[in-house]
């Protein structure tokens, strides 16, 4: 009996709530992090922890980590489940230092959860709060104030450098770029996060206005009035008992996130802190100094041996100098070292290709220190497109996030080479699937998906971003599929920026014989509406399992769509269908699927559905029209225009060595506008004017 009493006792004290965490007027002070020990006072764990000097250090900068540091025990910020969230105010001192001049990210937040270790958690642009499963979820019960230094086009970041409220999700409820008011002064003043210099931040909520104020200054004074102001009652946001601390995380852009100081106070106004009291960062320069003292101190000999080698180093370093152009400073991604990618793909073993991408070779290589798997496309030296495209490529892709687009993680210049470094996609490109003697038959399920996929990713590029992106080379070979079989569109080499409206120039007609609208032959002009034609080919392509011109079929099955046209015209859709499904697919998706396919490849660009309309098509959002308009004629020109070319078409037997990646199997290409005449090639040909020495 007793020893059952002493039992309840024991158990009954280990859930009780300690007495500090039942204090209505609770308050943390640290005033840096000097003999703070893990688990006893605050819980760290990714890559955060606690420096020599009582800095709180969230992430180095390796890519891809996230840290944490909560303080150990729950507060309790109400007092009972349907009670009112208390009052409570928060100051901290945190330190963000790039990677690289300008180029850091991702940020780090002030965050409010039910748990300390946040499972499940993702870096980058998660913040090392959510994952892309929870993200927006109700049920998270997480508040953050987050000071995000990437602008994340997936959850509507207003810049680079800004501070928001988020609630549940990263897309902020209310945001603004960082700045503050200095005393007396009503004109915004910038801040910049990623200045490697102390900010001090204070959070306040007040359950009685019902308000959430965020105020930012670079010194020890708290501004009178705050940059941000949110008006919430946070009651069913936060539970009885929560824990409090902070979160950073580093994506392909890294930062090392600091925190050297905080104090919160529950219903009550926490203290400010004074920055000079604070742990510093240690000086950068101090380490190259020692090492110049133990050069000195070798003997003479060693030191003339260190000073050759040293002198070899110099000239060799001077030779392959990576020279930083002010375009480069300006763009997204992380910039690679040379020897890192180097060292990731073996040094560009041949072994290691894994295909030929649009102007160069694709490398599959693993990232010396995170592990990462990730393609290389590496720019030849004969590449006729050279840096016009480059720039073009980094510029665009790298600033576009979604889950149907291959993201561009980084990039690398050195002499003659230029490196593009991308997500590594496990299965290939989707024509590996389709064409002649598939690696493997494709379900119908697999099918449907993979043109629901394609079509998000390019309504995306069209119409998600403040500028509309045109793809200009969507194909079978551009669209890659990751290692659950999604597709996601690849190869951005050819796209270009057109401000929203604006009328597109006459450019150099690029693409690949079978996509291309006629209309482009003609004007020279890429529109969304010649992606959706060129899309249209592709939807074809996945239903019939062939390329949209096969010069091995019969005659009157040479042209894919005016095949696919006369058997809907005949009755017979279903006849299209790649014969290696057998009966294994879904009659009424292939119908949406084909139906679609004919009214994208419209001759005609106005008749042709914009992207919304097939996404709402292909999602069953909306019901496709009962009649299908013939393909048909083009200002009065057969589409049969491009048979003249079909000769030089070369079959794909050409290019099918290693190639996993995109493989031009014709690229036509030629300067548009007045009928200057077309030319079919290989994408190798060409010279090297474009190309820098
Ligand atoms: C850390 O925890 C230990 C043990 O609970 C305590 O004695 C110490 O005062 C705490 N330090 C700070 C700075 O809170
Ligand atoms: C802190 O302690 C927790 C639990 O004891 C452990 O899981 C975590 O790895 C530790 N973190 C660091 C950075 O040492
Ligand atoms: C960053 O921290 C991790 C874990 O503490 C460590 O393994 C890594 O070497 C550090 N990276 C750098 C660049 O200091
Ligand atoms: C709940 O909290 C308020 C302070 O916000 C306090 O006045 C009240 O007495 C508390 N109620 C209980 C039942 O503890
Ligand atoms: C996302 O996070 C939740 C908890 O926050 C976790 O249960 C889940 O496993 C995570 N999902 C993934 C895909 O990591
Ligand atoms: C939110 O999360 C809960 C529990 O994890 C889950 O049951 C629910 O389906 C999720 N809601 C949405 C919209 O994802
Ligand atoms: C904040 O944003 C989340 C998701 O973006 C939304 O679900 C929620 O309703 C918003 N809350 C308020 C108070 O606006
Ligand atoms: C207010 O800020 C502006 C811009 O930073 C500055 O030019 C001006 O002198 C400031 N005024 C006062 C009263 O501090
Ligand atoms: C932010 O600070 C960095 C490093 O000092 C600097 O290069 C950059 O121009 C600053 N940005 C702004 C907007 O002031």
């Amino acid at each position: 009996m007793g020893f059952q009493r002493f039992i309840l006792c024991w158990v009954f004290l280990l859930f009780l709530p300690n007495p500090a965490k039942t204090q209505l007027d609770q308050e943390l002070n640290f005033n840096g992090f000097n003999g703070v020990s893990n688990s006893s006072n605050m819980s760290l764990n990714g890559v955060a922890s606690i420096e020599p000097n009582g800095m709180l250090k969230l992430t180095n900068d390796t890519l891809r980590v996230l840290g944490h540091a909560f303080y150990s025990a729950p507060v309790r910020f109400k007092n009972s489940t349907d009670g009112k969230a208390f009052s409570f105010s928060t100051s901290f001192v945190f330190t963000i230092v790039p990677e690289y001049p300008k180029l850091g990210g991702h940020g780090l937040a002030f965050i409010i959860s039910p748990s300390k270790s946040l499972p499940g958690s993702l870096p980058s642009q998660y913040l090392g709060i959510l994952n892309a499963t929870v993200v927006g979820n109700f049920s998270n019960h997480i508040f953050a104030v987050e000071f995000d230094t990437v602008q994340d086009f997936e959850f509507g970041d207003i810049n680079d450098n800004h501070v928001g409220i988020d609630i549940n999700s990263l897309a902020s409820n209310k945001s603004t770029p960082a700045g503050f008011f200095s005393n007396g002064n009503s004109t915004k003043e910038n801040l910049n996060l990623t200045s490697g210099l102390p900010i001090q931040a204070w959070v306040d909520y007040d359950s009685v206005k019902n308000q959430v104020t965020v105020m930012l200054s670079p010194d020890s004074i708290k501004p009178r009035s705050p940059i941000l102001t949110f008006d919430v009652d946070l009651s069913p946001i936060l539970e009885d008992f929560m824990y409090v601390g902070f979160s950073a995380s580093t994506g392909m852009l890294a930062s090392s996130h600091y925190v050297s100081g905080w104090s919160f106070k529950m219903n009550g106004e926490a203290k400010s802190l004074d920055l000079e009291a604070l742990p510093k960062l240690p000086d950068p320069k101090k380490k190259h100094s020692s090492a110049l003292i133990v050069g000195i101190s070798l003997s003479v000999l060693v030191f003339f041996i260190l000073a050759a080698g040293l002198g070899f180093y110099i000239v060799h370093r001077i030779k392959n100098a990576e020279v930083i152009e002010p375009w480069e400073l300006d763009i997204g991604p992380h910039r690679f070292r040379y020897n890192e990618l180097k060292q990731a793909t073996r040094g560009f073993r041949d072994k290691e290709v894994i295909g030929f991408g649009g102007f160069g070779k694709v490398y599959k290589g693993t990232l010396p220190n995170s592990e990462t798997q990730v393609a290389v496309k590496r720019i030849s030296n004969e590449s006729r497109q050279g840096l016009q495209e480059f720039v073009s490529e980094i510029a665009t892709i790298g600033r576009l996030r979604h889950r149907n687009l291959v993201q561009l993680l980084g990039w690398c210049r050195r002499r003659g080479d230029l490196l593009l470094v991308y997500d590594f996609m496990p299965n290939g490109s989707l024509d590996k699937y389709l064409f002649e003697k598939p690696k493997a038959i494709l379900s119908w399920e697999q099918r449907f998906k993979i043109a629901q996929n394609v079509a998000s990713g390019l309504l995306y590029l069209h119409e998600g971003w403040e500028q509309t992106v045109i793809h200009r080379d969507i194909k079978a070979g551009n669209v890659l599929l990751d290692s659950e079989m999604n597709g996601r569109l690849g190869d951005f080499g050819l796209a270009k920026l057109y401000e929203h409206g604006a009328n597109p120039t006459t450019t150099r007609v690029v693409g690949t014989l079978g996509y291309l609208a006629p209309e482009l032959t003609r004007t020279g002009k890429p529109t969304p509406s010649s992606d959706v034609f060129a899309l249209g080919a592709l939807l074809l392509e996945l239903v019939c399992g062939r390329r949209p011109i096969e010069p091995k079929a019969l005659p009157e099955e040479l042209m894919l769509v005016d095949w696919v046209w006369e058997k809907w015209k005949a009755g017979a859709i279903l006849e299209v269908v790649d014969p290696r499904l057998g009966a294994e697919f879904d009659d009424l998706e292939a119908v949406v699927v084909l139906k679609l396919g004919l009214m994208c490849s419209n001759n005609t660009p106005k008749a042709r559905p914009t992207m919304r309309q097939v996404v709402r098509y292909l999602e069953g959002e909306a019901a496709l029209p009962d009649a299908v308009a013939s393909p048909g004629a083009y200002d009065g020109k057969k589409r049969g225009e491009f048979e003249d070319y079909v000769h030089s078409y070369p079959t794909s037997s050409g290019c099918e060595k290693a190639s996993d990646w995109s493989c031009d199997d014709a690229d036509v290409d030629f300067e548009g506008g007045s009928g200057s005449p077309p030319s079919v090639s290989g994408s190798r040909r060409g010279g090297s004017d474009r190309y820098p020495s």
